[in-house]
């Protein structure tokens, strides 16, 4: 019994209760919907196999057992019984069919892809790297990463992939997890979540030391706020304040060969184009102008094994391209959702 809350705690902790929108058990979105129901009637045959076996069990230990006298009583021996064999084959059969059925039809129903394509239906571009996601959006030429926005009510369909090791994209309360693998081997798959609202994602495949920190957001507006921040995107002025003119020299000197600024293919860094809109920086770290040059001065005490050079630039020029960083403020949309 002890193992049992034991358990029941740890399964709790690990479904993160704790935290808003990264719970497969809070289901916000029709994936996450369809994957609640089947857990719900796993759960529902489980516990019925339990009772009756426990009933069954509790029932022989007090019936047949030994008794002050009867020591050396043996009771009647029995062996095979047609009708018991039959009956305990037939009810394991009818609870895997009534799992079965669901399971096979929210299996199709998951994998549907009758809409994309459709005018007005988007497609986005998923790519997982080590340690951080790319996000592109080939229809509106838009490129982010680490914060998804997608519009609510509506499929979004992603196409995903990785650019080294095999990655997952999971946001526990939207929808399920779909590997990201490298080569040819594409997967699919799609999003519709039901609120507006910030959804954390995390990687759930062990891609190396800093898997755990591959955090993301799924961040979900009404379609009219969608297409602002679709806008607002496609109008970025990247150039920099008088404050900061230092900063962006900085910036272009040293960062742009992997960060790019609006619609750059999918670099070896992040995207920055919106880097001051993000929920966190790298996925992970409160966004702060101190723990940004933290970061960029070394990005290895935050994420281990990443692939940003420690010590490119000196501290008083990190706090300089941070200047920068932090005026790519380029859309309101998504703000209060966020907070
Ligand atoms: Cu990427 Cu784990």
């Amino acid at each position: 019994l002890r193992a049992f809350f034991i358990f029941s705690a740890l399964t709790l902790l690990l479904t993160g209760c704790g935290v808003d929108n990264l719970s497969a058990l809070k289901p916000k979105g029709y994936g996450s919907d369809l994957l609640f129901d089947l857990m719900m009637i796993s759960i529902a045959i489980m516990l019925f196999v339990f009772i009756i076996v426990m009933a069954i069990y509790t029932f022989v230990l007090i019936r047949y057992r030994q008794r002050k006298g009867q020591e050396d009583f043996i009771p009647k021996q029995t062996e095979g019984n047609k009708a018991l064999e039959v009956i305990w084959t037939v009810i394991p059969i009818i609870l895997l069919l009534v799992l079965a059925v669901p399971t096979v039809q929210a299996t199709f129903d998951l994998a549907d892809e009758s809409t994309k394509g459709d005018e007005g239906v988007t497609t986005i571009e998923v790519t997982g790297n080590q340690y951080w996601w790319h996000f592109g959006y080939p229809d509106d030429e838009i490129s982010t990463s680490q914060d998804l926005y997608i519009p609510t009510g509506e499929r979004v369909y992603l196409d995903m992939k990785s650019s080294d090791v095999i990655h997952s994209f999971w946001v526990p309360s939207i929808a399920g997890k779909m590997d990201t693998n490298p080569g040819d081997n594409d997967n699919t798959m799609y999003l519709e979540a039901y609120e507006e609202g910030v959804y954390w994602g995390h990687c759930a495949e062990l891609c190396g030391p800093s898997h755990s920190l591959m955090d993301f957001r799924v961040i979900a507006v009404s379609p009219e706020e969608y297409d602002q921040w679709k806008e607002d995107m496609q109008n970025v002025d990247p150039e920099a304040t008088a404050e900061a003119q230092e900063g962006q020299d900085l910036y272009e000197n040293n960062c742009m060969g992997c960060h790019a600024i609006g619609d750059g293919a999918a670099g070896q860094g992040p995207n920055m184009t919106n880097f001051a809109n993000r929920t966190k920086i790298a996925g992970v770290i409160e966004p702060s102008k101190e723990n940004l040059v933290d970061w960029i001065v070394n990005p290895e005490q935050f994420k281990p094994g990443n692939q940003m050079p420690a010590n490119l630039v000196s501290e008083d020029e990190a706090s300089q391209i941070a200047d920068y960083l932090m005026e790519l403020d380029h859309s309101d949309v998504g703000a209060s959702a966020s907070e």
